[in-house]
């Protein structure tokens, strides 16, 4: 059976549903259930999008976010953007919503003044999505926990070929020890 939905912003009257998803696609996994309120309110250059995925009847089936973190080029610190999470409810799974989420977070990335989107991954998925390995344009992984094929990247229309270096996320995001915890 095809399952209808829409994306939308997320609105604070999400915020339960969007813990209970994650807690649901990533099989209890708590970190992500910490790492969901900590980046919506990032004080970063860039505003965290924090996307869902929404039934007809008003059910939250998929959600993502992008938030900010930095490439520590060979000149300077670039302000760059991340994806994740990426979760989708296990009962609406294979109908095409991360497919979806993944898409429109990439035309939300694409009207930032954001270089570049990273995200970790298994490239099986994500490289007909659109990423790229992000070695393949002289960026090196922050963590040996990340096989060097999972982590990604889009080039968006801001990208300069100079733009080498290497990830470095958020403090949060090693505070919350959620990196090199991608199952996709
Ligand atoms: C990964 C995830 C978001 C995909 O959502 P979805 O709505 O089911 O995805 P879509 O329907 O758009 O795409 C389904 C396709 O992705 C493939 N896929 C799903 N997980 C995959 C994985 N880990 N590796 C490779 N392919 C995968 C499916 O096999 C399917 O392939 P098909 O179209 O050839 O049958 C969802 O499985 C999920 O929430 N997983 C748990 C959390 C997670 O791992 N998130 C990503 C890391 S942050």
């Amino acid at each position: 059976m095809t399952i209808n939905y829409f994306i939308r912003a997320e609105t604070s009257s999400d915020v339960d549903a969007i813990s209970e998803l994650h807690h649901d696609a990533f099989k209890g996994d708590e970190s992500i259930a910490s790492l969901v309120p900590r980046l919506r309110h990032l004080d970063a250059p860039f505003a965290t999008t924090s996307l869902v995925a929404q039934s007809p009847s008003g059910e939250v089936l998929g959600h993502v976010m992008l938030s900010h973190s930095w490439l520590d080029a060979p000149d300077r610190l670039i302000d760059i953007l991340v994806l994740s999470p990426l979760g989708v409810l296990t009962a609406a799974h294979g109908n095409g919503i991360g497919t979806a989420l993944i898409a429109r977070a990439v035309e939300e990335a694409s009207v930032t003044t954001a270089p570049i989107l990273f995200l970790e991954g298994n490239p099986a998925f994500y490289g007909p999505r659109g990423f790229e390995p992000s070695k393949d344009h002289g960026i090196r992984s922050p963590s040996l926990r990340i096989p060097e094929a999972a982590l990604q990247m889009v080039r968006l229309p801001s990208y300069e070929k100079a733009m080498t270096g290497t990830l470095v996320y958020r403090e949060l995001w090693w505070e919350l020890d959620c990196v090199g915890l991608r199952r996709t």
